[in-house]
């Protein structure tokens, strides 16, 4: 019996590091971050509001927060659907702060900044 559901259990912890691997993403690499630190968005007033808020994070590693411009791991974000991703920036997420700490941020300069982050590149209006 023990042995059974010693089995049962490991293969249920090799079913689940499989599944792990699948879905992880590739870890940034130093480029990935030089240019997340290196992207800005267009407009003067969002290039200011995500100067001061977004950029410290969503350019570190150590933040955990997905990387601006980097693309794969915006995918699975954005796979959520728009509207969730500005639900919880503007609620909070995790580690992620309510509006991202940016007191004056609408919720349209919300969306306008994640799809500059997701992309990295602000769509000319
Ligand atoms: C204090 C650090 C911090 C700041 C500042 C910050 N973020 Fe985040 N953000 C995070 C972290 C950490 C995550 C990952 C949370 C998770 O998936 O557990 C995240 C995730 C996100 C997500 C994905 C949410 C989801 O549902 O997957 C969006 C969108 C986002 N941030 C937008 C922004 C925007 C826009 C700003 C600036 C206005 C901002 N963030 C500022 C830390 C931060």
């Amino acid at each position: 019996m023990r042995i059974v559901s010693r089995l049962f259990l490991s293969m249920l912890l090799l079913t689940g590091l499989a599944a792990c691997k699948e879905e992880a993403p590739q870890p940034p690499s130093a480029s990935d971050i030089q240019r997340a630190e290196s992207l800005r968005p267009i407009s003067t007033e969002l290039h200011a509001r995500y100067e001061r808020s977004c950029l410290a994070c969503h350019t570190s590693i150590d933040a955990k927060a997905p990387l601006t411009g980097d693309i794969a791991q915006w995918k699975p974000r954005l796979d959520k659907g728009m509207d969730v991703l500005v639900k919880h920036a503007m609620e909070g997420f995790n580690a992620m702060p309510p509006k991202g700490l940016c007191a004056d941020c609408s919720e349209a300069d919300m969306r306008a900044l994640i799809v500059f982050m997701s992309q990295g590149k602000e769509e000319r209006k």
